[in-house]
């Protein structure tokens, strides 16, 4: 679209980087196109997904430089007062809980480096949602995970990329592995069970750790789930020969380990796998190999209060400048409905000319 007359054209947005696929299925998405976006019920996108899961970023800052995440040094962060504040964050989740969200994760950047994550928590609880769940990279998690089990936080997910400690140093290049591990105990201890484990895979660096972390699984009963590197890194370095895919290291442990699918796959990212011997489980996150982008049920708001309907699309609505100019609740659920209307089909990470996303993994909120 071009402007080709007038002296004062008007801005439009015109995406030029296909993050994103804007047909998937040829004709129904003609037909998605022209449907009209619904002003009651759950939150619904035209091609018919139903979302009920939000993923809030409390922060974009992070005590870690994973190498899949950030650069070393460099990294800049959003200013304070550009973040949401607590009684931001739950004027949007009690608004989209109305819409029929039912699940929260708390994410980042590092969640557990905003002050009083537990009064967040506390908070949400109070409002009701079915889950309530915590991505976290543990390294203060000890401390701090009674009063969030006491808060009302239902799981941890905890991300641990290596179990050697100078190949943990490596990948991540600040915090340890000994905390980590103390804080895996801690959050059993607590009763927040079954706990998840999420490690990114990346060639040359741990991928002789898959048997490995299969092996930790099955003798501790922690879900270990295997996730491809996304390209989200900051540094935009992602390319796919870093890549290990979900089968390949699904071949090796299953050659090893026999494993059966379990669960249905659902909206859920992570695919299940028992080990046919009954000895525990894993799950595999293949976003880049196999998209699960059909059935995605998510929604993000960002640490800085961008409602985003998908990690690799640029498009975001800013429900902090709405909230902060006065918008009351109706007009925070209309944008909330938009954004998700808006979605699209799915992802173009494997389509020529891909470009990764502006904005990085710990800006946008795993
Ligand atoms: N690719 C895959 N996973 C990533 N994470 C962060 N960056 C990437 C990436 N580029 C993971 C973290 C954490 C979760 C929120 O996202 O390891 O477990
Ligand atoms: Fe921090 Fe998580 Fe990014 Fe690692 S992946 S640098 S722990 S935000």
């Amino acid at each position: 679209m071009t402007t080709i007359d007038g002296d004062a054209p008007t801005p439009v947005f015109v995406s030029v980087r296909p993050h994103v696929r804007e047909s998937a299925t040829g004709a129904s998405d003609e037909k998605a196109e022209r449907l009209a976006m619904p002003e009651s019920g759950p939150l619904v996108d035209r091609y018919g997904r139903i979302h009920n899961d939000l993923r809030i970023s409390v922060t974009d800052r992070c005590n870690l430089r994973c190498v899949y995440c950030m650069p070393e040094v460099g990294m800049t962060f959003q200013p304070r007062d550009a973040l949401l504040t607590f009684d931001e964050m739950i004027r949007v989740a009690r608004v989209a809980r109305e819409l029929g969200i039912t699940a929260i994760r708390l994410t980042g950047g590092e969640p557990l480096v905003r002050k009083n994550l537990p009064s967040l928590v506390q908070r949400l609880s109070a409002l009701g949602f079915d889950d309530l769940a915590l991505t976290t990279n543990a390294m203060l998690l000890t401390p701090m995970v009674t009063s969030l089990k006491d808060a009302g936080l239902k799981r941890v997910n905890i991300s641990c990329d290596s179990l050697k400690p100078d190949r943990f140093n490596s990948i991540r290049r600040r915090g340890d592995l000994q905390t980590v591990i103390e804080a895996m105990a801690a959050v059993e201890a607590a009763g927040l069970t079954p706990l998840k484990l999420n490690v990114v895979i990346l060639r040359g660096q741990n991928d002789d750790e898959i048997l490995d972390f299969a092996a930790f699984a099955r003798e501790t009963g922690r879900v270990v789930r295997f996730i491809e590197f996304m390209p989200l890194d900051a540094q935009g370095k992602w390319d796919n020969s870093q890549l290990v895919s979900g089968r390949e290291i699904f071949e090796l442990i299953s050659a090893r380990w026999p494993l059966e699918a379990i669960g249905n796959h659902n909206s859920a990212p992570a695919e299940r796998f028992a080990f046919v011997d009954g000895q525990g489980e894993i799950g595999l996150i293949s976003s880049v190999t196999q998209p699960f982008c059909g059935t995605c049920n998510r929604l993000r708001l960002t640490a800085d209060g961008a409602i985003r309907n998908c990690l690799f699309s640029d498009d975001e609505h800013s429900l902090r400048d709405l909230i902060r100019d006065g918008a009351d609740d109706d007009v925070i659920a209309l944008a909330l409905r938009r954004a998700v209307w808006e979605k699209y089909p799915g992802h173009a990470i494997n389509e020529p000319g891909f470009l990764s996303p502006t904005r990085s993994m710990s800006m946008i909120g795993g």
